[in-house]
């Protein structure tokens, strides 16, 4: 699909809405997932780059239920996007109307402006046409940079299309570009490594990998539920054949025929932890899976919020030829399915 891109635009004195996805985890006050807000720089640094832009981030942060909820609110996480984008950012506490619209004028040179959570409206998820449009009027142009929420049919995603002439910014055509590469004839044998929760949300990529991919290897929780549903699959799937104490990780056997094949591929993508990682000693299943993709030659991708914790946390970003912030949308896009966000910016032949 040829989608508008940034790099095609002329953004010298516009107004710029730049669409990011800074829905990062906060424990007690400290930002978890700073690679979600790193993915924006580059586009923010080539659109401010243009003389007389003006630039507005406007993203969602948890599910507040479409009502004012400060846990929820895009004020906690200036002081850090301040440090990675290395430029003031101004934050106001709304992201539509007069009060917007007077930060854009005030805004000097350098500076960003970071507008609250569009999910404080109802009618951001249910894409209020006239909500996108508010959304829309205090700018000239959108820029969507945010692959992660590209699943979603939403205000702020494809609803400020209707309004505004529309680019992907950097970020987005990354992943796409990344994305495709191991979708598109993978060099072989490719390998995909699924794990988590909730197989029904993994059965259409696992069935997706098995008409492409050489193994399809399954841990974490969906192997247990697989199992106990007995699901059948082809024989590219190969499920655990032991677990560790009350089967919360994968056991000792799986881990090494895992790495086994890991060891020989040539395109790895890996999406879900291999057990209860978060709680010792249930971790080693994925750190062990983790080493033998950082090891690899191959063309190695992970995505999935808790996959990429774990790199962050062991600070591996670096060991993988490509991370993506996609969680829910990774899967959506592996799996072949609707992508409103990126079909909003088609191009019209
Ligand atoms: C994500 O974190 O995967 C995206 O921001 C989407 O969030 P959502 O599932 O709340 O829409």
């Amino acid at each position: 699909m040829n989608i508008k891109k940034i790099q095609e635009g002329v953004f010298l004195s516009k107004k710029v809405l730049v669409r990011a996805d800074f829905n990062v985890a906060i424990v007690d006050g400290k930002i978890q997932e700073h690679y979600k807000l790193e993915a924006c720089k580059k586009s923010v640094d080539h659109l401010s780059g243009q003389q007389g832009a003006k630039v507005a981030l406007m993203s969602h942060l948890g599910r507040p239920d479409g009502k004012v909820n400060l846990e929820f609110s895009l004020g906690q996480i200036k002081e850090e996007l301040e440090k990675i984008l290395n430029k003031k950012i101004v934050f106001i506490d709304e992201c539509i109307g007069e009060k917007v619209a007077k930060s854009l004028e005030k805004l000097q040179e350098g500076e960003i402006l970071l507008l609250e959570n569009v999910r404080f409206h109802s009618e951001e998820e249910v894409n209020d046409a006239e909500f996108a449009k508010q959304l829309a009027e205090n700018f000239d142009v959108f820029v969507n940079d945010a692959f992660s929420v590209c699943h979603r049919d939403q205000a702020s995603v494809t609803g400020v299309t209707k309004f505004l002439p529309s680019f992907a910014g950097l970020w987005l055509q990354e992943e796409i570009k990344n994305l495709n590469k191991v979708i598109h004839e993978p060099l072989q044998p490719a390998t995909a490594i699924i794990g988590g929760a909730k197989i029904e949300t993994k059965l259409p990529l696992i069935n997706k990998f098995e008409q492409t991919y050489a193994h399809i290897l399954v841990g974490g929780k969906i192997a247990n539920e697989a199992i106990d549903q007995k699901t059948e699959f082809s024989s590219k799937v190969i499920l655990p054949m032991d677990f560790a104490i009350d089967r919360l990780d994968i056991g000792p056997k799986t881990i090494a025929r895992f790495k086994d094949i890991i060891a020989v591929s040539k395109v790895v993508v890996w999406n879900g932890p291999m057990g209860k990682f978060e709680e010792k000693p249930y971790d080693c299943g994925t750190k062990e899976i983790l080493d033998a993709i950082i090891e690899s030659d191959a063309f190695t991708l992970i995505g999935g919020g808790e996959s990429v914790q774990v790199l962050e946390e062991n600070n591996l970003m670096d060991k993988v030829s490509f991370v993506s912030t996609g969680g829910g949308a990774m899967l959506e896009y592996l799996s072949g399915n609707h992508m409103p966000g990126i079909e909003s910016l088609r191009v019209v032949e």
